[in-house]
């Protein structure tokens, strides 16, 4: 058989080949040739990832400055995004990250350190080129901590990376070769180089990876979702933490409008979420926030809303929250409004809740998730994490979020509830929410008013497809 092969190929040879033939066999070979170089360039990217898996990648070459360690403050989201500005930082400082600590004594009182929510590993790994990341301190250097041979102190607010590396490096990290930073959240700037942006994003959505278990779970919740169909993720921020740091009571009891005042008093519970003092001393009208924009959308308002920008009855809405304030009473109209309300403790056996319940952090974390893959994402108040979530979903490829416009939202309301017909209504929300549909666009800068500008983590436009 072979043989005989062997001749045809022998006679083949032997033949005069035509013009035809020649053009034929030219193409041929030009496919081949083609195809040889695919083969070989397939080959040679084998051979350097396996060369990759062997051989550890070298480790970025600086002279170490010394030690940073940092404590997160504030929710999951909050520490998220802190977390990843400290990475930045700690490259541009040429210094060494221990792995952030996570807050545990703010509102939500949870005591999950970054292993319980974070792939450790794969942070440390994915990271090693950009920082040097360590799990503690060496001995000799926590003996130093331990005699107090260390500043701690909070850096400030949204400032930019020069800040770090020509003020506190040269000044407080020079001291004790070892720093802390008491707080992160928005300590770097919306705004700065490129490579710095990069290094922030490549943090976000490469190296922050949640532990096997939080994945599982939330990719279980997904599932469930998808195999009824489409979902829309509401992020119903009608919590108490919520309400009373921003002093809306709207909608609430007389009772409950009380208990909100109290826990307003409670200045450390709150403070150490918000770091904003002011609440404390000026008594809030809760009607005059409410018409200015700053509340979170009431669970009545978020159906009408809903409702007008067209959102169909049938669809699943999944509640990612904790409790709503006020329980099913306030839920009533929404559940009138959507049947298919649900939320992570309806669609999983309570089991499955076990390990994460008594975690707030855990339990935002399977939120998170949730909130990623959904098909469209509507946050009713611009907290952390509509923020991130929305910066996120735009890297994802622009899904799409639905971010409410409070002020105008509320004064369409309130008329319709007066003299403004439904027509009129839907319409008036629909123009107001043209523009808020996370598509890609520039953020926006205003310098010198770093919280009046686009947040970074909520577009980080640097990171994305170049805007036409
Ligand atoms: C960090 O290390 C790099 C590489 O050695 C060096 O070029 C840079 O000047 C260092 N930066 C600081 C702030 O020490
Ligand atoms: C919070 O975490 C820190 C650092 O991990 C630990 O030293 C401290 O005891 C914890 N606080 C509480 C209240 O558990
Ligand atoms: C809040 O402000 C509104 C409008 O100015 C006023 O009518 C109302 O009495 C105020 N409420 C309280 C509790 O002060
Ligand atoms: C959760 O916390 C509650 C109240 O503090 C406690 O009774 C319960 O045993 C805890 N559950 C788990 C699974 O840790």
């Amino acid at each position: 058989m072979g043989v005989k092969n062997f001749e045809k190929i022998n006679d083949d040879k032997q033949r005069q080949p035509s013009m035809a033939a020649r053009a034929r066999k030219a193409r041929h070979c030009e496919l081949a040739a083609r195809a040889a170089m695919a083969v070989a360039f397939v080959w040679t990217v084998v051979v350097q990832l396996m060369h990759l898996w062997r051989t550890p990648r070298p480790l970025r070459e600086y002279q170490s400055n010394g030690y940073l360690m940092v404590s997160s403050n504030g929710g999951l989201n909050q520490m998220r995004s802190g977390i990843c500005d400290m990475v930045a930082i700690a490259r541009y400082m040429n210094v060494t990250l221990v792995v952030p600590q996570l807050d545990n004594t703010s509102f939500w009182h949870d005591q999950s350190q970054f292993k319980d929510i974070f792939d450790v590993d794969h942070f440390i790994n994915s990271l090693r080129d950009e920082v040097k990341i360590v799990k503690e301190l060496p001995p000799h250097m926590q003996r130093n901590v331990n005699m107090g041979r260390y500043v701690s102190m909070p850096p400030s607010s949204w400032s930019d990376i020069s800040y770090y590396t020509d003020k506190i490096l040269p000044g407080e990290l020079k001291k004790h070769r070892i720093l802390h930073f008491q707080k992160t959240d928005s300590r770097l700037a919306n705004n700065g180089p490129l490579e710095v942006q990069k290094l922030r994003c490549k943090v976000n959505y490469n190296a922050l990876k949640f532990t096997a278990p939080i994945e599982k779970m939330g990719k279980k919740i997904v599932k469930i979702l998808r195999k009824r169909g489409k979902f829309l993720v509401l992020h119903l921020r009608y919590e108490k933490d919520m309400l009373a740091f921003s002093g809306c009571n709207e909608g609430c009891t007389d009772e409950e409008t009380t208990e909100l005042q109290e826990l307003r008093s409670d200045f450390l519970g709150l403070a150490t979420i918000y770091s904003i003092p002011w609440w404390k001393k000026k008594e809030i009208n809760s009607t005059l926030a409410r018409l200015a924009g700053l509340c979170p959308l009431t669970p009545e308002e978020t159906a009408l809303t809903l409702k007008a920008l067209g959102v169909d009855r049938k669809t699943q809405i999944y509640i990612a929250a904790g409790d709503i304030y006020g329980g099913e009473r306030r839920l009533k109209t929404l559940r009138a409004a959507y049947p298919n309300l649900v939320k992570k403790e309806t669609l999983l056996p309570p089991s499955d809740l076990l390990t994460f319940k008594n975690y707030s952090s855990r339990m935002a974390a399977l939120d998170y998730i949730v909130s990623l893959e959904s098909d469209i994402f509507f946050p009713t108040y611009g907290g952390n994490m509509a923020r991130v979530i929305e910066g996120h979903r735009r890297y994802v490829g622009f899904k799409p979020t639905i971010r409410p416009d409070q002020k105008p939202l509320v004064c369409l309301i309130d008329k319709y509830q007066r003299n403004l017909n439904w027509q009129e209504f839907e319409l008036g929300v629909k123009i107001t929410h043209v523009n808020r549909y996370g598509n890609p666009s520039k953020r926006r800068v205003i310098p010198g008013k770093p919280k009046e500008e686009d947040y970074f983590w909520s577009n980080p436009h640097e990171c994305l497809p170049p805007y036409k």
